[in-house]
């Protein structure tokens, strides 16, 4: 027989069935001839109530052990509960403990932890309602992005985690390499790569997106969802050293197709998030963003605003304020700049387009000024930059001479310029962080408590 989650259970309608359910205690009441345990088992926010009749003689001295974080296995009849709060209960005819866990040294008490502390018991933080909910969330969110890509007839495709290309071309990359760090062998000075495991330099990959071209220009549209890298020094609550991404990429596109299909894009995940996560989103809405399920469903029924950086940049410099950061043509926008553009000027999402070449990526298709490329970023309020994209640069001679003159080595990146060479074809993509997403949708202030185990600069515990 399947074993009933506490999901399962509590759909029943509470027509005294027996069953048995699994999961830890939360909290437990102890009174004179009764008591209660609240009981969770992560599939869904709400406990299951056990109903303790210490009238039975196996039950008289139970209550005691039944501390929080303890496992049980309950075994019972489910039936309407007299209580105002929660519609069934389970009247326990057998209990059974799986686990105890010690109640004057078990982490987890029921007061509210800071998300600090509970960061140092990343092993024990999954039990607290805040993170079943963000894992709940999140889970909801990747189903989501499968689906949506699926729907339209985009294929899932892997693009290798090791390679030997810098895809943003930022330098942030960590190193993978078998040489023996003590001892690095050397030839004329320089280290000798020859000798490494692949006979050459390696590194994680910042992203998906050189490989997932291949595909796109063979297959047409294309989506990978993977893990990606960057040592980045950056301590921020919106940066992490590994991170995953989502990253389209659509063959016969151009800028304004990959616009759409971001817009539409956000707006079904969040959609489907806020239909199947409605009581976690309820949770989010009511102890972490007052108001944030009222913003994402504005938002689901929006349309986003576009316009060009150029033009951001010209409200930028109008603005009735000070920023820390100065504002010109030419700078990279900061997430003060962000803020305020998706905060105060348009209350809502922004797609900013056509970047400056000098603050972009090689591979970003040219405008005609020789000034900006065709860069598309998404900004959302609180968040800033979600999504960053482009059409390519698909004409040959107009990428070498950028590879060129940004000091990459051409052969390098032979297989990319060969796409261009042979049968070139207009092609967009961009990428989603995950885990700004995963916040963006909770809430949570934090992009290392929107993760499993977050890895970033000087912390990778766990
Ligand atoms: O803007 P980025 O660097 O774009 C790319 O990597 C392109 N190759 C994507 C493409 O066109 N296929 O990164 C994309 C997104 C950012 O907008 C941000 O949401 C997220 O990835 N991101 C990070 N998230 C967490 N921690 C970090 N250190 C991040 N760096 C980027
Ligand atoms: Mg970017």
């Amino acid at each position: 027989m399947k074993k009933q989650s506490i999901a399962d259970i509590l759909q029943l309608k509470g027509e005294k069935q027996e069953l048995t359910a699994y999961g830890w205690v939360r909290t437990s009441r102890d009174s004179k001839a009764f008591g209660f345990v609240e009981m969770n088992d992560g599939s869904v926010m709400s406990n299951l109530q056990v109903f303790v009749d210490k009238e039975v003689s196996a039950f008289k001295d139970i209550m005691p052990k039944l501390t929080t974080g303890t496992s049980l296995r309950v075994r019972g009849v489910l039936v309407e509960s007299p209580g105002g709060k929660q519609n069934v209960e389970l009247k326990a005819s057998e209990i059974e403990i799986l686990g105890s866990a010690p109640a004057e040294d078990y982490p987890l008490q029921k007061k509210r932890h800071s998300l600090e502390f509970l960061r140092e018991i990343a092993h024990l933080r999954p039990r607290t309602n805040t993170f079943g909910a963000v894992t709940r969330v999140r889970n909801a969110l990747s189903f989501a992005v499968h689906r949506f890509f699926q729907e339209q007839g985009f294929l899932y495709i892997n693009t290798p985690i090791i390679t030997g290309s810098d895809c943003e071309g930022a330098g942030e990359m960590f190193q993978v390499t078998t040489l023996p760090l003590d001892n690095v062998p050397k030839s004329d000075g320089k280290v000798d790569y020859s000798q490494d495991f692949f006979g050459k330099q390696t590194s994680l990959t910042v992203s998906g997106q050189l490989n997932g071209e291949i595909f796109a220009c063979a297959l047409g549209n294309i989506y990978t969802f993977g893990p990606t890298f960057r040592a980045e020094h950056s301590n921020t609550s919106r940066h992490l050293a590994e991170f995953w991404m989502i990253e389209p990429e659509m063959a016969f596109c151009d800028i304004n197709g990959n616009m759409d299909t971001a817009e539409a894009f956000l707006k079904y995940i969040i959609n489907y998030t806020l239909k199947h996560c409605a009581e976690d989103m309820d949770f989010f809405n009511k102890w972490v963003d007052k108001g944030r399920v009222d913003m994402l469903e504005k938002i689901v029924n929006s349309t986003f605003t576009r316009t060009s950086y150029t033009e951001a940049i010209s409200i930028l410099e109008k603005a009735p304020r000070d920023f820390e950061y100065p504002v010109k043509w030419g700078i990279d926008l900061q997430s003060e700049h962000e803020k305020y553009l998706t905060e105060e000027v348009f209350n809502g999402p922004v797609i900013l387009s056509d970047y400056p070449r000098d603050i972009k990526a090689f591979y970003m298709k040219q405008n005609d000024d020789h000034k900006t490329v065709r860069a598309m970023d998404v900004l959302v309020p609180r968040i800033g930059e979600i999504i960053g994209g482009s059409e390519r640069e698909n004409d040959l001679h107009k990428l070498k001479a950028r590879i060129k003159e940004l000091g990459l080595r051409e052969e390098d990146y032979w297989w990319y310029l060969e796409l261009r060479k042979y049968g070139s074809v207009p092609h967009s993509g961009f990428g989603l962080g995950f885990e700004r997403m995963v916040q963006f949708v909770t809430g949570m202030q934090n992009i290392r408590d929107v993760i499993p185990f977050p890895r970033a600069y000087q912390s990778a515990d766990f």
